[in-house]
């Protein structure tokens, strides 16, 4: 009987890498990785360790993410992403890179590669966006915060912020675990969301003050 041809692909023998998937000069991965049908790492790109990179996943050049992180099949993670360890990145994620995109100049011309105004995201270790998220050029999303599937993050998301909508606002914050905090306990010198899970959470005073007493039907801006 004839063997079935592997589609694994492997760059050592601790990271995988499918047949299909096309990674480019430059790029490191680390041990336990896997990367899956049809994407594309960019050059120089920095991939830590444990990470599952999904299905038509496209990262671009100079990205740097860290240990255990999941990005989702087709997520876009355009220049420049930061992406620190045990971050999760739903389905169809978008990272946008250019505030005011256009193809051509005023005289019609071309944009060049040096045309683009491209500006950092960084996120945040465990924070996670949820599936058809966009993200804008420039914005930073704290330590584990948690944007519901569909937010268009237009604004930096403090710490352990629960937000979503369009545009995105901060509904309350959640636990390590995932989980939305309904307990808080405040003095003078800090607040403390304390999870049903039996973590205590510290959360940003400023926003926690503008949730009290409309959470979580009133909506506050992102800072
Ligand atoms: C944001 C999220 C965590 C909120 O969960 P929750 O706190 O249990 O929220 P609820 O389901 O109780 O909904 C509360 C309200 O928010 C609204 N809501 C919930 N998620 C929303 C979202 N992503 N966008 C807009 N509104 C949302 C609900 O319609 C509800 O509105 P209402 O009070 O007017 O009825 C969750 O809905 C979500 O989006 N998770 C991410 C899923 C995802 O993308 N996973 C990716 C891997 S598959
Ligand atoms: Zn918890």
């Amino acid at each position: 009987m004839a063997q079935k041809k592997s589609k694994i692909r492997k760059s050592s023998p601790k990271v995988l890498i499918h047949k299909t998937a096309i990674i480019e000069d430059g790029v490191v991965i680390g041990e336990g990785s896997k990367i899956w049908h049809f994407s594309q790492v960019r050059k120089n790109t920095k991939i830590g360790k444990n990470c599952v990179i999904g299905k038509s996943v496209f990262i671009d050049f100079d990205s740097e993410i860290g240990d255990n992180v999941k990005i989702q099949n087709h997520a876009l993670v355009y220049h420049k992403a930061i992406i620190s360890d045990g971050v999760f990145i739903g389905p169809n994620v978008c990272f946008t890179n250019d505030k005011i995109p256009r193809a051509i100049n005023p005289d019609g011309s071309i944009k060049s590669a040096n045309d683009w105004h491209v500006s950092v995201i960084n996120i945040g270790q465990g924070a996670s966006i949820g599936g058809h998220s966009v993200i804008l050029p420039g914005v930073s999303i704290g330590e584990f915060a948690l944007a519901g599937s569909g937010s268009v993050i237009t604004k930096d998301i403090p710490s352990f912020a629960l937000v979503y909508g369009n545009p995105a606002r901060i509904h309350g914050f959640v636990c390590r675990c995932g989980k939305k905090i309904k307990e808080f306990h405040e003095s003078d010198e800090v607040i403390v969301g304390k999870c049903e899970c039996g973590l205590n959470i510290p959360v940003d005073r400023e926003t926690y003050k503008n949730l009290q007493g409309g959470e979580p039907k009133r909506r506050i801006w992102l800072r």
